[in-house]
């Protein structure tokens, strides 16, 4: 019943050099069909260095990719050394920028105010921001997976409001999937991603939840792509690993093939 064009999303994180990061968006070219493409959005997240690079190869060659970018500073320009804003990825074309990374919650310490707050600036910007969230070992262990998620969801999206519900998109990645070859259920997928729009449609309204793009990230492969997309509150994936790979990142974006 849902009009939300799927999303697949690649997080090459601290890979790939700017002349790498060419050859790998040529051979994922190489591989995709227009069938492929059709129908969803596809986005490429190089790190920094390699974002002109792949701009001018999308741009050039007409590629039915979208920019993308891992993270950006929620103000528009100051003095915060070593940081990106997002008017400087806009004029790179950047669509879509992640936001809350798990990585960057663990290891920059970012806490749901700040993501929210980039959130914010990536929409304000013209940017769509990937909102992620995800429970640890421990407290899905715990049983507390859903309430720790929720809190993320509240607290990452204060003040994420956009017009349209479409521009703003939820990556639920639970932190033990991420890298280490174990996947969520697709049950336990569908299960979190359902609760995350109950969530939104409380705070923002039925219409709104119903529109925003929830995706599943952690250790998605070719072989487990097909049953993740076939759950209805799941409209996308986040890859890592798989990403790096434009055979594997091909089929994962060629599912409805597999
Ligand atoms: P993975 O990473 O696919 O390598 O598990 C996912 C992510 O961190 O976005």
């Amino acid at each position: 019943m849902t009009d939300r064009t799927p999303l697949v999303a690649g997080n090459w994180k601290m890979h790939r050099d700017h002349l790498e990061a060419i050859q790998l968006v040529q051979r994922l070219a190489y591989h995709l069909t227009e069938e492929d493409t059709d129908g969803q959005e596809v986005t490429v997240h190089p790190p920094f260095t390699a974002l002109r690079s792949v701009q001018t190869l999308i741009d050039s060659d007409r590629l039915r990719l979208i920019l993308g970018a891992q993270d950006c500073h929620p103000d528009a320009e100051g003095a915060h050394t070593g940081d990106v804003s997002v008017p400087m990825l806009a004029r790179l074309a950047v669509g879509y920028v992640i936001v809350g990374h798990s990585e960057r919650r663990l290891h920059h310490g970012e806490d749901d105010a700040l993501v929210a707050r980039k959130a914010r600036a990536a929409l304000g910007g013209g940017l769509r921001p990937i909102v992620c969230v995800g429970e640890g070992q421990a407290v899905r262990d715990a049983g507390r997976a859903e309430e720790v998620v929720l809190a993320q969801v509240r607290g990452s999206l204060e003040g994420v409001e956009p017009d349209d519900p479409a521009r703003v998109v939820v990556a639920y990645e639970p932190v033990w999937a991420i890298g280490t070859g174990r996947t969520a259920t697709p049950d336990d997928a569908q299960a979190m991603a359902a609760a995350i729009r109950a969530e939104l449609a409380e705070r923002s309204g039925a219409a709104f939840a119903a529109g925003v793009r929830i995706l599943y990230g952690g250790s998605v492969k070719p072989a487990n792509i097909r049953s993740i997309m076939a759950q209805p509150d799941v409209d996308g994936v986040l890859v890592g690993g798989a990403s790096l790979s434009a055979e594997d990142f091909a089929l994962i974006v060629g599912h409805r093939r597999l």
